[in-house]
């Protein structure tokens, strides 16, 4: 997910050591390229490249490295390959100014044409180098740096945490949009960071830069000023006390629960980057005209790929069909041919599965593209083009914040197949947002109620079936009970002999389906069983079941994402009654690269 570290001190030193050890601590965000600069009396020293902290900093001794103020960054690919030049930190184009960033500029594309009109130089396809020459391109106009980047700030379209320093001064100088920042002060020295991890070992006192502020950083002060006008902002510098294990899993109890929070803001994050992109142009055009499409995946990316499918032909009429990568070989690759187009849907990029599945549509010449959050992965490499998704590492074994943005990403393409406005989608977030809290302590209380049963059933019909299916994986991988997700109305054909007193059964109601749901929950309710039912608030749900777990208001698409939220939390909770640690169950791997 990219991470930036600087570092200002009063004096020339040996920084590299310091940079090394901060780009190391922000490892965990997921990256594939590192790099480091230094400043000192008007020079610039500029050292990155492909590869692990390690490997880059003993091949371009980054240890050595001196000056008075340091930048580090560790990239983690979405749009433009991981390489040496589009790795960061980046020069603008004399060399006498060098910054980097974190997250996603959407208008890079644009920018970097206007850039080269004006006549500078641009020497990669990274974001970043947009950022330091946004700054140069009102410096070259005459503005001071304050203002020159306050004018960026207004050119700069996006989520990102950016840092910039010139060769000739004795400061840093950041601002964020979206994204964190941290800024820390010390003894002798300033420090800022995508995140705490990276400061903590070096100072506890710090303060949290806002959306439309500059921090400007001395080795023994910081000021913040405000990009509107410019006037300086007082804020007094907060103590950290937390543990690093705790700041890790940013004030959280697991991985898992942080992940579950952050998805809005990913989700966030990658609706504007989706809406950035041009290559999504090409997946459109080719799923357009494509004879059969095929979703392809296993696990959670299965069940994303089977919410997609509902979506596809919903908004957009366009059949497509979710199918498990290994049963896609048996099944339809036998039949599938050039003008056949497929996605291929794996968080890791890795599972072999998939890659099997790859293999035998490549052989029958079928387009395939993939989706993926691991950059660098097998399948970003073997597929003509991979949609990104944008999530940073995703650190628990049960995938929560990946599987949202596969279903997002699908909910996007739908969208633009059906030439919908887009726009629509930007709600999600906060929708999201308003879900984990309007669920968060209900959902506790109904965990603890039915934690005693070890068998129970998870419902749904239409888009909220995948979503069925989701949420009992879940409640497998961590707690190691039995959850049978199936499509409500099969539950009649067999599993009703099951109903005892109490039986736990939780329904995924969309919002045009409650007739439907409400004849399953009557079926079952009346033998004895516990129903849970998970939906947007109405009388006719609250009067037929037990518990309705509320979810904000939409349509039938979004309400349908909506709907994992709740599911993802009733795991997490019930699994961490159980005494489990629900980011690492026994038995299961995060990729899984075997037969
Ligand atoms: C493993 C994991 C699952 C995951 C599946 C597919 O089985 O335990 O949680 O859904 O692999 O992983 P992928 O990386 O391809 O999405």
């Amino acid at each position: 997910m990219c991470g930036i570290f600087g570092y200002v001190t009063n004096k020339e030193e040996a920084l590299g050591p310091i940079l090394i050890s901060a780009a190391e601590r922000l490892t965990y965000r997921g990256y594939d390229s590192v790099g480091a600069a230094t400043l000192n009396n008007g020079k610039i020293d500029l050292r990155k490249d492909v590869g692990k902290v390690d490997s880059v900093a003993a091949k371009y001794n980054i240890a050595e490295m001196r000056g008075q103020r340091g930048i580090t960054q560790l990239r983690w690919a979405t749009f433009g390959e991981p390489s040496q030049i589009n790795s960061q930190p980046h020069l603008d184009s004399d060399g006498d100014l060098v910054g980097a960033h974190n997250g996603n500029v959407v208008n890079n594309v644009e920018l970097r044409q206007e850039f080269m009109a004006e006549g500078m130089t641009v020497r990669s396809q990274n974001d970043g180098e947009t950022c330091v020459h946004a700054v140069e391109r009102y410096i070259n106009r005459g503005y001071e740096f304050i203002d020159a980047i306050r004018l960026a700030y207004g050119d700069l379209q996006g989520d990102y945490a950016f840092v910039i320093g010139r060769a000739n001064d004795d400061k840093l100088y950041a601002f964020k949009k979206g994204s964190g920042m941290v800024v820390g002060l010390g003894e002798g020295f300033t420090c800022l960071s995508s995140d705490l991890p990276s400061i903590l070992p070096l100072t506890r006192n710090v303060i949290r830069p806002q959306d439309g502020e500059i921090v400007t950083l001395w080795a023994d002060r910081v000021e913040i000023r405000s990009v509107k006008d410019g006037k300086l902002i007082e804020r007094q510098p907060e103590l950290v006390t937390e543990t690093m294990d705790a700041v890790q899993k940013g004030g959280f109890a697991h991985f898992m629960l942080k992940e579950i929070h952050e998805q809005p803001q990913v989700a966030r994050e990658l609706l504007h980057l989706l809406d950035g992109s041009p290559e999504v142009e090409h997946v459109i055009e080719k799923m357009k005209s494509a004879d059969h499409l095929y979703l392809i995946g296993c696990g959670t990316s299965y069940h994303a790929a089977s919410v997609g499918s509902v979506f596809f032909a919903q908004l957009a009429g366009r059949a497509a069909i979710p199918v498990l990568a290994p049963q896609f070989i048996a099944q339809y690759a036998p039949a599938v041919g050039h003008d056949d187009v497929g996605i291929f849907v794996s968080q890791s990029g890795e599972t072999k599965d998939v890659l099997n599945a790859l293999e035998a549509a490549e052989k029958r010449s079928m387009s395939c593209f993939g989706l993926a959050n691991v950059v660098g992965s097998t399948l970003t490499k073997a597929t003509s083009f991979c949609l990104p998704l944008c999530c940073g590492y995703e650190i628990s074994v049960p995938a929560t914040k990946t599987f949202t943005n596969q279903v997002v990403t699908f909910l996007y393409l739908a969208y633009r197949l059906a030439g919908k406005d887009t726009s629509e989608l930007l709600r999600i977030p906060e929708l999201m947002e308003q879900t984990i809290e309007m669920v968060g302590p209900q959902i506790e209380a109904i965990a603890k109620d039915i934690n005693k049963w070890n068998d129970m059933y998870c419902l749904g019909y239409g888009a909220t079936y995948p979503i069925a299916l989701e949420g009992a994986l879940k409640l497998k991988e961590i707690t190691y009970a039995h959850c049978e997700g199936m499509l409500s109305t099969e539950f009649k054909h067999g599993p009703l002999s099951a109903v005892s007193k109490g039986f736990p059964i939780v329904f995924v109601a969309g919002p045009n389906d409650v007739p439907l749901i409400i004849s399953g929950i009557n079926e079952v309710k009346v033998r004895g069983a516990r129903t849970i039912t998970i939906a947007e608030e109405d009388a006719r749900l609250r009067s037929n079941g037990d518990d309705l777990v509320v979810i904000p208001r939409s349509d039938p698409q979004i309400s349908a994402l909506l709907g994992v939220l709740p599911l993802q939390l009733l795991s997490y909770h019930m699994s961490v009654m159980r005494g489990f640690d629900p980011d690492f169950p026994r038995n299961l791997s995060k990729t899984l690269t075997v037969d």
